[in-house]
């Protein structure tokens, strides 16, 4: 993966944005202005851009294609840099009711852009403390960025627990023997998910403890923790777990245990952070998590990942700001970050080499 950097983009048709062109610095860009006034939706033009979709849920084309427009077309052009190659990289898609299409350099293609971003926004910290499949998701949905091979297994697995499922609560003829016969491919899965979750999990760590003390300089140890349903057990054990549970099984008319319920617990000192932590100290550990994330992701693929940060000053103090916004200021990442949080602009406002973009009714400004 190589190292690429937004340098532009323009946006047609696209919710209340204006078709200005927008031009980034490659350290930070702090988009700000009133609320309701774009900064997201321009944020959410550019993920849709590489990702294909919106961060938004059961958000698409009807939704973002803008009500005011005379054309029933989404345009978002971008101009990327490749840092190592030393190339510039145009990127269009064209988003029409029946479907889009993407453009490389002028040319049609079906490849996604080479480039990850992260998307933060301020709610995800508290779904992912507060909820046991939001930080299922979050490991999946990371760890499978970073490894091909989990992405696989993971869907496997889950197209194996669908066909268990089906077959645990329809009970066709014979259901228990072909139950059995899944069963090897189920605990096959199950081992190899536990194991890469486990790596993840301690590859993680020591980025974990050290971007919390670095981003917050706090004296508290930060950790992640797993609690796998089926932790150390080999794919035999896993097997006559299941051969010997299939009455409970049957009983409640689905697969009741497994490592589709594991879970990702962040320790605080050893306490548990959701059930101990205050909401700032929840979303200071939400987001070093996630600044770990980016250290491991640049260990593996020599590259970092755009960060989008949608504000996230709420319930941080003014000491929390400068010590984030100082940290973001000191990494090599491109971050994209907003803010209607006057107080958190005049933070970012003191750093030397910041794009500061004002969005009024759409429009961009470049603030000199
Ligand atoms: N399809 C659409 N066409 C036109 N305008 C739209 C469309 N969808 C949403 N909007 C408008 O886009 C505006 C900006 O939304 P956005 O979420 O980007 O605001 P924001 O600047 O991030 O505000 P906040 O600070 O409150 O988060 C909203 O006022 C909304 O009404
Ligand atoms: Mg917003």
């Amino acid at each position: 993966m190589n190292q690429l950097k937004l340098q532009k983009l323009q946006v047609t048709n696209f919710r209340n944005l204006q078709s200005d062109v927008v031009n980034f610095s490659p350290g930070i860009n702090c988009i700000f202005g009133k609320n309701g006034n774009g900064k997201t939706n321009l944020l959410e033009a550019l993920f849709y851009l590489i990702h294909r979709k919106s961060f938004r849920k059961n958000t698409g084309f009807p939704q973002f294609l803008s009500l005011d427009g005379e054309n029933p077309e989404v345009v978002i052009n971008s101009l990327f840099s490749d840092i190592q190659a030393d190339e510039k990289i145009s990127f269009t898609g064209k988003i029409e009711r029946n479907g889009p299409q993407w453009s490389l350099n002028g040319k049609t293609t079906k490849k996604k852009l080479s480039v990850e971003t992260i998307f933060i926004n301020p709610f995800d910290s508290y779904s992912f403390h507060q909820q046991a499949s939001e930080r299922r998701a979050w490991v999946d949905h990371h760890l499978a960025v970073l490894n091909l091979e989990y992405k696989k297994n993971l869907s496997k697995f889950n197209q194996v627990l669908r066909l268990r499922n089906t077959l645990l609560s329809k009970r066709p003829t014979g259901f228990k023997d072909q139950i059995l016969a899944l069963d090897e491919q189920f605990a096959l899965y199950s081992e190899s998910i536990v194991k890469f979750r486990e790596a993840f999990i301690s590859e993680l760590n020591p980025f974990c403890f050290h971007s919390f003390q670095e981003v917050f300089s706090e004296e508290h140890l930060l950790k992640i923790t797993m609690k796998s349903s089926f932790a150390k057990q080999n794919r035999e054990q896993i097997r006559d777990f299941y051969a010997k549970n299939i009455a409970k099984d049957e009983a409640i008319g689905h697969t009741h245990y497994g490592i589709h319920r594991d879970d990702f617990i962040m320790l605080f000192d050893e306490k548990n952070a959701f059930e101990f932590c205050s909401l700032g100290q929840q979303k200071m550990a939400y987001l070093s998590l996630i600044f770990a994330y980016i250290e491991l992701f640049r260990y593996k693929f020599k590259a970092y990942p755009i960060v989008l940060i949608d504000d996230v000053s709420g319930e941080l103090d003014s000491q929390r700001w400068s010590k984030l916004v100082e940290y973001l200021n000191k990494q090599n990442f491109q971050v994209l970050i907003t803010t209607a949080n006057e107080g958190f602009r005049d933070e970012l406002e003191r750093l030397a080499n910041i794009q500061q973009i004002m969005v009024t009714g759409g429009h961009f400004q470049i603030v000199q």
